[in-house]
């Protein structure tokens, strides 16, 4: 099969070293900001070129699959480019910054284009566990968190191109509370900014906030989320139970009872398990294995974006789902 990868940043190549390694599959193409950077990383293939248009690298290249690793503020055209050309595509969270996902999931649908999106905590073993966990026991609330520092790279601080660390980055909690526990009715968002705006020139998302969820069936969440820290401190959801708690994090789930803690260690890499799953999509046209399309993931986005609304009114905002 044959893959091109648009965005030549940390995560254009953690996928490029993925796809890498996979038996059948060659990256052929990168498209980049520059034809500098682009023709940089094809470099590292045999049989890749460099471009710095995602019309001219569509034109030139048959290609079967295309990895989308941009920053929230660069999606939209190529997205619309790879729809009219019905080229399957994966890409990275988050959808974008705005409501422009709306009307890419219509075309999507039409076309019935695969599509699959890196929510990569729906594919670890851990997740798969809490599942069936769930099977036999209520959860009443949950507690998310996405205790951290602030990414470095310029466009993650501005909140005209990053959409702010909840949409960013803790949209992965949001996602995961949806793939466990159901869809999200009600959202309410406090957020503040006294730190970061002082330390980094340019800081415009705000630096720490709290958001409320009440969900379709009746539970109540709460996804906090920072990036003052100096290091990733708490990454994680804590589903609260009538059996205890679980306690989801990116290396383990803890099954916690009273004094008693049982502990599973995380088996996969969830970045592998979506990379192949997503091709073996493209390759027999079944899409099933995938666990979070384009048409899903459009809801967490829809709640991240209503966080945001509901920070600056003031009010809770009601979803219609
Ligand atoms: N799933 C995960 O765990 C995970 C982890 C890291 C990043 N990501 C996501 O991946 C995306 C990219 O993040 P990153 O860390 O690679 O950022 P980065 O800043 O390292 O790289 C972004 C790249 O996109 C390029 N780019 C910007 N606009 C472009 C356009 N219109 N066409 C082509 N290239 C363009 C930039 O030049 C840069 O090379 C973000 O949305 C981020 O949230 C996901």
């Amino acid at each position: 099969m044959k893959v091109g990868i648009i965005g030549t940043g940390w995560f254009a190549k953690t996928h490029a070293a993925i796809l890498g390694d996979m038996d059948g599959v060659e990256v052929t193409a990168f498209c980049g900001t520059s034809i500098e950077k682009a023709d940089k990383e094809a470099r590292n293939w045999s049989n890749a070129k460099g471009y710095s248009n995602i019309d001219e690298m569509l034109e030139k290249q048959e290609l079967d699959a295309v990895y989308i690793c941009v920053p929230p503020m660069a999606h939209g055209a190529i997205e619309f480019s790879l729809i009219e050309r019905n080229i399957p595509f994966f890409v990275e969270k988050p959808l974008g910054m705005d409501e422009q996902p709306l009307e890419i999931a219509k075309r999507i649908e039409e076309k019935g284009i695969i599509t699959s999106v890196g929510y990569h905590w729906r594919y670890k073993e851990t997740t798969k566990k809490a599942l069936s966990l769930l099977q036999d026991r209520k959860v009443g609330m949950a507690l998310g968190y996405w205790m951290g520092d602030m990414p470095m790279v310029p466009w993650w601080r501005d909140v005209t191109k990053s959409g702010g660390q909840f949409v960013e980055q803790t949209t992965h909690i949001v996602d995961l509370l949806r793939f466990l526990c159901g869809d999200i009715t009600e959202v309410y968002a406090a957020y503040s900014s006294k730190i970061m705006q002082d330390k980094v020139e340019g800081t415009t998302a705000p630096d720490v906030g709290s958001v409320t969820m009440k969900l379709v069936n009746g539970m109540v969440a709460t996804i906090s989320n920072t990036c003052i820290l100096t290091n990733s401190s708490k990454v994680g959801l804590d589903l609260f139970t009538e059996e205890g708690i679980i306690e989801l994090r990116n290396e383990h789930l803890r099954e916690i009872k009273g004094k008693h803690i049982l502990e599973h260690k995380e088996q996969v890499n969830p970045y592998i398990a979506e990379n192949e799953i997503f091709l073996e999509a493209v390759k027999t046209g079944n899409p099933t294995g995938i666990l979070s399309d384009y048409k899903d993931s459009l809801k967490t986005h829809t709640v991240t974006l209503a966080a945001n609304q509901s920070a600056i009114s003031g009010q809770p905002i009601r979803l219609g789902f």
